[in-house]
């Protein structure tokens, strides 16, 4: 089976080398907790490698994704309808020819295919950035759109990224859907430790593949892009107190009962 890799050597390991090859890929996760910059690494390894590269933006401009981009040294601009299209579905642009008019779903698989023939054969990478906002108004069709855009973008060899959003108040994904359709799925999560922001990955689904089941922290640093940081042994927030300190309370209660 072919693999892609994701740009982050140390995240490939923990999926026997990388995405398998027309896989379909649900990136889930709170604000801010590095899915675009997954999603932008795994563009610029493309192109590094020479593959087609589509990558649909809803909720950043064209330009903010380039922008974004190139604080990590991926040059995007040099391969712009090269072997790379921007499709900006936020800033509507009735002369841009890359731009989404309407948020639909098969408004955006017109011009994923039209993009696609326009940057001809070859090994294709496509980011959707973010699903969740063709469903935005009617989260209910999370999984119908998911699943269409599955059957119908299979077709044109695309291995994809999907990026979803999970509500902050509740963690509730938005648009639950995605997942069920999903070949795999990576989840990124934002804990406040200690007065500072901690970030994690965990893959939750990967298809095919026996892959790591444990909590990651990761980095997002400047000029390099996500780093995995380590394993997450075990994590105090997940006990409601420290065995060490239950084992007081119950030798405490036992100690009461002897006398
Ligand atoms: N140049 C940079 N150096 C270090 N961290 C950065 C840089 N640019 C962005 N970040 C971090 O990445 C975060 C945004 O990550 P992003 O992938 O856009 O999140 P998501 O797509 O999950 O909402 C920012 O809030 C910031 O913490
Ligand atoms: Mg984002």
């Amino acid at each position: 089976m072919e693999r892609l890799s994701t740009g982050i050597p140390d995240f490939d390991k923990l999926i026997e080398g990388g995405i398998p090859q027309g896989f379909f890929v649900a990136l889930t996760g709170e604000p801010g907790t590095g899915k675009t910059i997954f999603s932008l690494s795994f563009i610029a390894e493309g192109l590094k490698e020479g593959d087609i590269c589509i990558y649909v933006t809803t909720e950043e401009s064209r330009d903010s994704i380039i922008r974004q981009a190139k604080q990590f040294n991926w040059d995007l601009e040099k391969y712009l309808d090269k072997k790379l299209i921007i499709i900006d579905a936020l800033m509507k642009e009735k002369e841009d020819e890359w731009s989404l008019e309407e948020v639909t779903p098969e408004e955006m698989v017109k011009k994923v295919i039209q993009a696609k023939q326009k940057l001809g054969y070859g090994r294709a990478r496509l980011v959707i950035d973010s699903v969740s906002a063709f469903f935005l108004d009617k989260p209910a069709m999370a999984r119908k759109i998911s699943y269409y855009l599955k059957r119908v973008l299979y077709k044109w060899k695309f291995t994809i990224l999907a990026t979803s959003q999970y509500a902050i108040t509740t963690s509730q994904a938005f648009g639950f859907g995605i997942e069920h359709v999903a070949d795999g799925i990576i989840r990124f999560r934002r804990v406040i430790k200690d007065g500072m922001l901690h970030r994690y990955i965990l893959i939750e689904k990967m298809r095919q593949t026996n892959h790591d089941k444990y909590v990651w922290e990761i980095d997002i640093q400047e000029g390099k892009g996500i780093i995995i940081k380590g394993k997450v042994q075990e994590r105090r927030e997940d006990y409601a107190l420290p065995k060490k300190v239950t084992d007081k309370i119950k030798e405490a209660n036992k100690n009461e009962n002897e006398i």
